[in-house]
């Protein structure tokens, strides 16, 4: 039922605040993660693992991209992550101290099941899952779990499993890290942001009429550029995808440091730039970028914590969000690219919930 809402998709963004918190509960206290909540097994399991590899699609891969940065940041352990349609049919090398972790919201992609069978009958030291259906073929298959609390996602395109998988993936590095020498004093800096997150993301819902409005910039453009640096990468990523799937605007993402080394040729006015721009030590790099793009005249779209100090200006549109630590920015942001693209979606006509060619589950190759 999609009760007050236009479209699934748009209550499911909606119900991100709640969902999120759902993930969590449970999971931490004021100030730990409680390790023992992952699976009884858990402190076992994550002893000693050397290297993690991360396996999904899609969405959940972009959601992989983004623990990457996270697991070597703050466990220091190597992590890996590939697409399983192109992991299953190559050769590749697991070591056996590995952690193979697969994330899937539906638990039943055909390509990330059989990247985990076949990864079994290589050795490793345990299979994870992050997954939001209970009982699916993954969840069974696994020896490690943490069910996000996404509750089932109708909309074709997904919203909050995304931000789910990110707030377990979270927790998930928090118990790893502790194993790999993280201290107190940071476990509960993260935790609290953690904890602040429900309220940062109902804050950036707040911001919909504004997102709405510069949606209608869209909405005659063939193609676009999303841009962001370090885990806000893999947001540009997710935030290309879902302007592909629901307006079928072409959208590509590119880490922003690249765009000099080719995408530059094709920024001019007819071009949207879509970058995000969270206030860490990469901002200023970042600025460097956005007059790349501005001196080309392509217009920009910078969404950016207010005290990253991007100024609006002729061309550049400028949406702040709130203040939020570096380490869960990249869940805050997920939230303003998908309200820009159901926009430019609902104004465009499109079947913002069952986009064209696109099935919810791939349970086929
Ligand atoms: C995009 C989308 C897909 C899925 C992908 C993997 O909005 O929903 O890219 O993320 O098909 O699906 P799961 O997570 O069920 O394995």
């Amino acid at each position: 039922d999609k009760g007050e809402y236009r479209h699934f998709m748009l209550k499911e963004i909606y119900e991100q605040p709640r969902v999120i918190k759902a993930t969590m509960e449970g999971r931490i206290t004021k100030t730990r993660v409680l390790e023992q909540a992952l699976g009884t097994d858990a402190a076992n399991l994550l002893e000693n693992v050397r290297h993690v590899q991360i396996i999904a699609c899609g969405t959940s891969f972009h959601a992989g991209m983004v623990a990457r940065y996270w697991i070597e940041d703050l466990a220091g352990v190597p992590c890996s992550v590939e697409v399983a349609s192109e992991f299953r049919y190559r050769k590749h090398v697991i070591q056996p101290d590995t952690l193979f972790l697969c994330i899937s919201q539906s638990g039943e992609t055909a390509d990330t099941l059989a990247a985990l069978r076949q990864a079994k009958k290589a050795g490793f030291r345990a299979a994870m899952a992050i997954c939001n259906v209970p009982g699916s073929s993954l969840v069974r298959e696994s020896d490690l779990v943490i069910m996000t609390q996404a509750g089932p996602e109708i909309g074709v395109a997904s919203t909050k499993a995304f931000t789910t998988q990110l707030t377990a993936l979270l927790i998930f590095t928090v118990a790893l890290a502790r194993h790999n020498g993280l201290s107190e004093e940071k476990e509960a800096e993260i935790v609290a942001a953690l904890h602040q997150l429900p309220g940062q993301v109902s804050d950036v819902l707040a911001l919909d009429a504004e997102i709405e409005d510069m949606s209608k910039a869209f909405m005659d453009k063939n193609h676009s550029l999303f841009l962001g640096r370090g885990s806000q990468y893999p947001v540009a990523m997710e935030g290309a995808l879902k302007l592909k799937e629901i307006s079928y605007i072409h959208a590509e993402a590119y880490p922003a440091g690249e765009l000099k080394h080719g995408p530059l040729a094709l920024v001019d006015s007819e071009m949207p730039v879509v970058t995000v721009a969270p206030n860490n030590a990469l901002v200023e790099k970042l600025k460097s970028n956005l007059e790349e793009v501005r001196a080309r005249g392509g217009e920009l779209f910078v969404f950016a914590d207010r005290a990253a100090d991007v100024k609006p200006e002729d061309g550049v549109h400028v949406m702040q969000l709130p203040s939020v630590h570096e380490i869960t920015a990249p869940i805050v942001y997920t939230v303003p690219l998908q309200l820009l693209s159901y926009h430019v979606a609902v104004l465009k006509g499109t079947d913002v919930d069952q986009p064209r060619n696109l099935a919810k589950s791939v349970t086929v190759e």
